[in-house]
């Protein structure tokens, strides 16, 4: 404090920064009695409302489940899969750091907190996300190495990433890109599709101990450092 409206609303649990300029613009918000506008700065002790209701800072939560198959990366599944967010019975309600296909397994970050997701989630930053991949075949080095380069996709090349073979069609490869299917379309690309993909760590946060299915909370320290990534 004191801080921007935008930067305020967000960490209300509203939504990302992104997300509440749009209610901002709408004039949607008011503090202490006048519109909002983009610039508006809030105070401690601001009455700041969106649609009349009064909003105030919610404490923030990030919690990483280890992500089972079969659950869908979507706020609610119109076909009735399960979600990720239904399998995190945090008591306050959390969206997804990007997303998983709905057969990968493994990391997957949750929050509220709108500031921390947009962080983590900017090209800029290029946060780390390490994968093992179960593929069709046993790729060779010249294939790897195209991985390793970039390689060309329908939407555009891909940065390098690093690649390791853990022998018998198992890859691990940490890329620094968030692009839909991206490891899966970058082994198609090489002739080696995807037979099952992990998440093994992102940002270096791996799952340790828990089990398929389980989360757990984020130690303050551990948010921290996502914050500094
Ligand atoms: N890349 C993919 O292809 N799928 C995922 O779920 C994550 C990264």
């Amino acid at each position: 404090m004191p801080v921007r409206v935008n930067r305020y609303l967000a960490s209300t649990g509203l939504g990302s920064r992104r997300a509440v300029e749009d209610l901002i613009r709408a004039g949607r918000v008011t503090v202490n009695g006048r519109v909002a506008e983009l610039a508006t700065v809030v105070a401690e002790g601001d009455d700041v409302r969106v649609d009349g209701m009064p909003v105030r800072p919610e404490s923030t939560m990030t919690v990483l489940l280890n992500k089972p198959r079969g659950a869908v990366t979507t706020a609610r599944d119109p076909q009735g899969r399960p979600t990720v967010t239904g399998l995190v019975e945090a008591g306050v309600r959390l969206f997804p750091v990007g997303r998983l296909d709905r057969d990968t397994t493994g990391v997957l970050l949750l929050t509220n907190d709108g500031e921390l997701a947009e962080h983590l989630m900017h090209p800029r930053h290029g946060v780390a996300k390490t994968y093992r991949a179960r593929v069709s075949g046993e790729p060779g080095e010249a294939a790897l190495d195209r991985l390793r380069a970039g390689i060309e996709l329908d939407d555009g090349p891909t940065t390098p990433a690093e690649v390791t073979s853990r022998g018998a069609g198992v890859v691990d490869i940490t890329i620094h890109e968030g692009r839909n299917r991206q490891v899966r379309r970058m082994f198609a690309a090489i002739g080696h599709p995807v037979i099952h993909l992990d998440r093994r760590a992102y940002a270096g946060l791996t799952a340790g101990r828990l089990a398929r299915g389980k989360w757990r909370v984020l130690t303050p320290s551990e948010v921290e450092d996502l914050r500094r990534v």
